[in-house]
């Protein structure tokens, strides 16, 4: 389905290259199928070089002939973004719109837009550019099941995709949009960790990447409780539950968990 599709994708910032590099590397797309806007010609000038696609300043002119519409602008600039695109007519088509920014309901763009364009709610998150992202769409009141896979399609090229109803969306952007910077920074701790012990930092880097990378597919391909898998790494007395003992005294599980439920908070707060 894709094959046929022009996607024109506003700004193009962190998650707008992310998407854009997703598509193209997985080769669904042609370069020549792809339009983006961002607010400055030497930035345009740049990306077109940089990636071989279409990169304009003027919203209306990458829109116009698009079969899809991906807005990655902030959540603040949707409003003034969607309103422009109404003004000046650049939705008469009806292409499919779909919405990365946080906490900006489907609800809140068509009442912009008006209902004639299915609109979708999109959650990708930053490892997409590399083909391991994760991303959930729900549906708009226009929106039908031939709207969502196609947003499968494209965001299965870049990683994992799931449908939920819009009211997990500001969860899903606190957990799997916001995650990759906490995973970060437990990777970088636990890096700390083996520094302090003498290993040089690049290797202690490339332990614990690995060993992240190794843990999380054990989750998915094995489909066993992450519990379970814990058990199998903790002999008894032995270094590992010596380990865990102390992360537990940290409250590393409420830490963790209040860190999703507050990412999920301001998530809702900052769009409409
Ligand atoms: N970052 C993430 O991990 C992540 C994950 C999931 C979803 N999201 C969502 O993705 C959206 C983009 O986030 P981001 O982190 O990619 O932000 P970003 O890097 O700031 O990208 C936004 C881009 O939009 C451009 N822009 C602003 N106003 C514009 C306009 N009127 N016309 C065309 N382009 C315009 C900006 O240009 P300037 O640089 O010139 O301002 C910038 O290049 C947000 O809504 C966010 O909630 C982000």
């Amino acid at each position: 389905m894709l094959s046929d599709k022009k996607i024109a994708v506003i700004g193009l910032g962190t998650m707008g290259h992310a998407v854009v590099n997703g598509l193209l590397r997985s080769q669904s797309v042609n370069p020549d199928q792809i339009s983006a806007t961002v607010r400055t010609k030497p930035q345009a000038e740049k990306i077109s070089k940089d990636l071989g696609i279409k990169c304009l300043t003027d919203n209306v002119d990458a829109v116009n002939d698009a079969d899809i519409v991906l807005l990655c602008v902030k959540p603040k600039d949707i409003e003034k973004v969607s309103e422009n695109l109404i003004k000046k007519g650049a939705l008469k088509h009806n292409p499919l719109v779909i919405s990365i920014a946080a906490g900006t309901s489907t609800g809140f763009i068509e009442g912009i837009i008006g209902q004639q364009c299915p609109v979708l709610r999109a959650m990708p998150n930053t490892p997409c550019f590399i083909g391991k992202g994760m991303t959930v769409v729900s549906k708009g009141s226009q929106a039908k099941d031939e709207h969502v896979a196609l947003a499968k399609e494209i965001f299965s090229t870049m990683g994992r995709f799931t449908e939920l109803e819009e009211k997990h969306m500001d969860t899903v952007t606190g957990l799997s949009a916001s995650g990759p910077a906490f995973i970060y920074l437990i990777i970088e701790a636990l890096v700390d960790g083996g520094v302090m012990r003498g290993l040089p930092r690049q290797i202690a880097t490339e332990l614990v990447a690995q060993m992240t990378l190794g843990a999380a597919e054990m989750v998915l391909t094995t489909g066993k409780h992450p519990a379970s898998l814990k058990d199998e790494v903790t002999t008894p007395a032995g270094c590992t539950i010596a380990g865990i003992l102390v992360l537990e005294d940290g409250r590393i599980r409420s830490v963790l968990a209040r860190g999703v439920e507050t990412a999920a908070k301001v998530a809702g707060e900052l769009g409409r």
